[in-house]
């Protein structure tokens, strides 16, 4: 196993996170207690933790390809709860989770 911590930028909020490489980048982003950070199947089915890795690198399981392609896989994109870092890694969130993240303070 692979327990070098790696760093994690969220590019879309500029908030990093350590996660180590027998962690999924999901599970360590849960394990901090971040409010609105959606978490679902964590078994690669439901999509609701879909990111596009922009820099670094990472092992992903297996990935239902109903929620991510093999052409999307080409340029990046992945599921949280299937991917396991090999470096630092800077990652966009996309769909659903892209909502939550992205949630803005205050009222609306
Ligand atoms: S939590 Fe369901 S695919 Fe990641």
């Amino acid at each position: 196993m692979d327990d070098a911590p790696y760093r994690i930028t969220i590019l879309d909020t500029g908030e990093t996170y350590a996660c180590c490489g027998s962690t999924t980048v999901l599970k360590a982003m849960t394990q901090l207690g971040r409010k609105g950070i959606p978490s679902g199947c964590h078994g690669g089915g439901c999509g609701i933790c879909k990111v596009r890795v922009v820099s670094g690198f990472v092992t992903t399981l297996s990935m239902s390809r109903s929620q991510v392609s093999e052409a999307e896989e080409a340029v990046g994109y992945a599921l949280a709860c299937r991917c396991y870092p090999r470096s630092d890694v800077d990652l966009k969130v996309v769909g659903r989770m892209q909502r939550a993240v992205k949630r803005p303070f205050g009222f609306v």
